[in-house]
């Protein structure tokens, strides 16, 4: 699998994670708000942080796209994270968290385009999928803002780090929906991306 490249859009950068983003990604992945809605326990220590950036950075080894840390533009810290996870040739299924100092400017939504060009552009899926639990409310106004469809509730789908075994709502967009349905929708933002290769 290719490295995945930077991404600049309008407002973001996005790129690879690497080591030296431990410090920042610690800063929001010890908030409760943010972990928990998305299946993991809030960091305790530095540590623990380090260990998934490790982790991410093995991801490709086992032909996993890998994880971007999402930036603000003018200034190179990560504020959060997006990746194509769960990759099995013409699928796969995106997730992303953000610094709760960033929540609701369209950071996310914005992140997720530019992620979605990529996969059904350079990845060419048939079909990515957005899975969130049900009380998640910001996540399920994303999906809709991003065009997916939702399938329905995987009953005990998803065991949380906490050991909760929850309920989730799946969604999905496809191929047909990218090069069709949001055709233009895409092609308006594809113009607004620019994407660079990793140097990393
Ligand atoms: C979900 C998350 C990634 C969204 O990031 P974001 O950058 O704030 O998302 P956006 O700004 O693009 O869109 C958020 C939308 O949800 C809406 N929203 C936020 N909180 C809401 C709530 N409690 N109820 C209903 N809608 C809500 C916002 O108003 C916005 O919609 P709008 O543009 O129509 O106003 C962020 O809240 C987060 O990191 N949450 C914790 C981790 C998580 O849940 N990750 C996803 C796991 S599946």
């Amino acid at each position: 699998m290719d490295k995945i490249p930077t991404i600049q859009t309008p407002r973001l950068t996005l790129r690879a994670i690497s080591k030296q983003d431990a410090k920042a990604v610690f800063e929001y992945a010890r908030r409760k708000e943010v972990g928990p809605s998305a299946g993991w326990n809030p960091h305790v220590t530095i540590k623990e942080t380090e260990t998934f950036i490790q982790y991410a950075l093995t991801k490709q080894k086992r032909s996993q796209p890998g994880v971007w840390v999402i930036c603000e533009k003018q200034r190179d810290r990560a504020i959060g994270s997006i990746e194509v996870h769960s990759y099995e040739g013409y699928k796969g299924e995106i997730g992303f968290v953000l610094h709760p100092d960033y929540w609701n400017r369209g950071y996310i939504t914005e992140a997720a385009e530019a992620v979605m060009v990529y996969a059904f552009e350079r990845m060419k899926l048939k079909r990515l999928a957005y899975a969130h639990f049900l009380d998640n409310d910001a996540s399920a106004r994303v999906c809709k803002k991003l065009g997916f469809t939702v399938e329905g509730v995987r009953r005990k789908g998803f065991m949380h780090e906490d050991g909760r075994i929850l309920d989730e709502i799946v969604a999905s967009f496809t191929y047909e929906d990218y090069y069709s349905v949001h055709k233009d929708r895409f092609a308006q933002i594809r113009t607004h991306l620019v994407f660079e290769r990793d140097q990393g």
